[in-house]
């Protein structure tokens, strides 16, 4: 445990069912200029939820401009056409509607807005030196925790690999967070994005980064998503759809204010070469590195078991840690998450070049266990034999 960290919070957050009602008003009481430049995808606008926003904001006197030509592992190239788009519209804000891969492509065009250069000059920590936008975000999904971190994920096209960036002005000004936009999420979405909620709160608590107020958050994300993602997946009922929204937001304060771990680097790397959706990939590879974990921090990893109410009770702390990962195994099984060989294209010739992206991901240090290259092909592997 870290005993010195910073925390900071600069995003408010307006949480609860309807509040996406708000937004126009929201807005107009938070954030000058009347230029709204919304991102979000297709998807997004045929569920309906962007169309009513937009008409209220036009009510209320705002010039809005729409961009919605976004993939689920959002590239460079497509940030790059945001960049013409929003500069010729000349946004005084920028409004994500939509998951993480929306919220993560409206901070890169909010970059390119006032930096020059392809995105992959502003790859790794603090390279953005202009100011940029306020960014309001709207999540869609309980999962990507995006409306409150500094982080994006843009996949460079010509090196498949995706890039990660942090940067203070990334840090969204407002979360409108609103259950009710997951009322409809289909069930594997509901799974591999509750999943990815999962992971951030695991892997923010378990990482070498954790620290007491990380941990806070941390927790409690692992108490509520853990208690009602198999619901919200199987039964979709509001009160489950409620609570993993706060659970995403809690796991998304929590690891943006510590880290998070192997899990994340295994499956940027898939998503950089197979394009596989991030929440799917994150699903895959929770069980088995934690089992690979459990050894190093046995005691953290039976808090979590107890967090999640399984049975511990007279369990030592090594059994609880194996109880959890059990139970890890089942809940992907159970809530149907795909297995790797079963994914597209996924060939076991490409574990050295994944595990090679793997180990030069950011996050690797701060895998509480120390990880290797050999450790991460053994992992690929293990994952693609279940
Ligand atoms: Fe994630």
């Amino acid at each position: 445990m870290n005993i010195s960290f910073d925390f900071n919070l600069p995003t408010i957050i307006k949480f609860g069912e309807g509040r996406i009602k708000s937004t126009s008003k929201i807005i107009n009481e938070n954030i000058p200029g009347n230029r709204v430049f919304v991102v979000t995808d297709s998807g997004i606008e045929e569920a309906g939820l962007v169309m009513p926003i937009i008409t209220k904001l036009k009510d209320s006197g705002y010039q809005v401009e729409v961009f919605d030509e976004i993939s689920p592992n959002p590239k460079d190239i497509e940030c790059e056409k945001g960049r013409a788009a929003i500069r010729e519209f000349d946004a005084d804000m920028i409004l994500a509607v939509g998951g993480g891969s929306v919220i993560d492509t409206a901070k890169a065009i909010a970059l390119l807005q006032s930096h020059e250069g392809p995105v992959a000059l502003y790859e790794g920590r603090n390279k953005a030196v202009n100011e940029m936008k306020p960014i309001i975000a709207i999540p869609t999904t309980a999962g990507t925790g995006s409306e409150v971190t500094f982080s994006a994920v843009i996949t460079d096209t010509k090196r498949k690999f995706k890039m990660s960036m942090r940067n203070t002005g990334f840090a969204p000004k407002i979360a409108i967070i609103d259950p009710e936009t997951t009322y409809t999420l289909p069930r594997a979405l509901t799974a591999s994005t509750g999943m990815d909620a999962l992971v951030h709160a695991i892997e923010a608590f378990t990482c070498t980064m954790s620290n007491a107020f990380s941990d806070v958050w941390a927790k409690e994300a692992i108490r509520y998503i853990f208690t009602y993602l198999n619901e919200a997946v199987s039964e979709g009922t509001k009160e489950s759809r409620h609570y993993m929204m706060l659970g995403s937001v809690m796991a998304g304060i929590a690891f943006s204010r510590s880290d998070v771990a192997a899990v994340h680097c295994m499956a940027e790397a898939v998503g950089g070469l197979y394009d596989i959706p991030h929440g799917v990939a994150n699903s895959i590879f929770l069980p088995v590195v934690t089992e690979f974990n459990t050894e190093q921090d046995p005691a953290r990893h039976a808090e979590i078991a107890r967090i999640c109410g399984l049975a511990v009770a007279g369990l030592s702390d090594i059994e609880a840690a194996g109880l959890l990962v059990s139970e890890l195994y089942k809940l992907s099984e159970r809530i149907g998450i795909p297995k790797l060989k079963d994914l597209h294209n996924v060939n076991p010739k490409d574990f050295d070049r994944l595990a090679e992206a793997s180990l030069i991901n950011g996050s690797t240090p701060s895998n509480c266990r120390k990880i290797t290259k050999s450790d991460y092909i053994d992992l690929f592997h293990k994952a693609y034999e279940l």
